[in-house]
């Protein structure tokens, strides 16, 4: 027997249902309290899960820490899809690559979007106080001003952030959970894409049609800021002429 076509009313009241229903899961999920000191185990949710999750918990007080790299592409159409008014920030630290610019222009027009700023201080600023290309006498100084110290600020409105970052990208990342507490930032940390593969990614970046950082394609695997940045596999291309491999967002 086929079922009566609903009325606009009845309609409109299971839409009311499903609204308060959905408010008061949010409701009743932010009323338990997360414990850092036992996390909860997200490792089974898909990345699609895991970011409904932080959105339901956390937003507005979520965040994506958005490079534009090949993650981004992937986590800004899972943010996006989940949640119209969902937020992401970029750390700008006026040595990004002009195709870094170029991409960030093409995911505010795909999405309708404004991916949050946040900066340090002008280059000319850092010369006067530090001397010129202080990127090639010290690294970690240069990345603390640039990019550490802006980090700071972009996370201490929020409650959490989502990052890119993958197990098999370095040994240094290879501990990372979907769900984690970021004692260093005292923050929840979401890495959705944890156990994702580089095939992974880019599979979904052909299969969704996603823009992405034409530097891809052009042999850089991972890319930061032009002055300290290579072609190369993996995370090969960073800091490719010293020891050094995290610039501290993460570390
Ligand atoms: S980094 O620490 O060496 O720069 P990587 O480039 O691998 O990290 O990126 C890992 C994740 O860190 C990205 O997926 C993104 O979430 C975040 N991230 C890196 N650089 C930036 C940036 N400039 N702005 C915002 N988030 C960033």
């Amino acid at each position: 027997m086929l079922a009566a076509t609903p009325t606009i009313e009845e309609v409109e009241t299971t839409r009311a249902l499903q609204t308060a229903a959905r408010r008061w899961r949010a409701w009743r999920a932010r009323r338990q309290p997360l414990d850092p000191e036992n996390p909860p185990d997200l490792e089974h949710l898909s990345a699609e899960e895991v970011v409904a999750w932080g959105l339901e918990r956390f937003h507005p007080g979520i965040a994506l820490a958005c490079s534009f790299q090949q993650e981004e592409s992937v986590l800004l159409d899972i943010l996006f899809a989940t949640r119209s008014d969902a937020r992401a920030f970029a750390l700008d630290t006026h040595v990004l690559f002009p195709e870094t610019y170029a991409t960030w222009d093409a995911v505010e027009r795909r999405y309708g979007i404004t991916v949050e700023r946040f900066e340090g201080p002008t280059l000319e600023e850092q010369a006067a106080a530090h001397g010129d290309a202080l990127w090639a006498r010290d690294p970690n100084a240069c990345c603390a001003i640039r990019k550490v110290e802006p980090l700071g600020r972009a996370l201490a409105g929020l409650d959490a952030w989502i990052t890119g970052v993958r197990r098999e990208q370095s040994p240094t990342r290879a501990n990372a959970r979907k769900v984690e507490w970021d004692a260093a930032h005292g923050l929840w940390k979401l890495n959705p894409l944890a156990d994702w593969t580089e095939k992974d990614v880019w599979t979904r970046i052909h299969e969704r049609d996603l823009p992405y950082h034409p530097l891809h394609d052009q042999g850089y695997a991972s890319i930061g800021c032009t002055h300290c940045t290579k072609p190369g596999a993996g995370r090969e291309g960073r800091w490719a002429d010293d020891a050094k491999t995290e610039c501290g967002l993460h570390a």
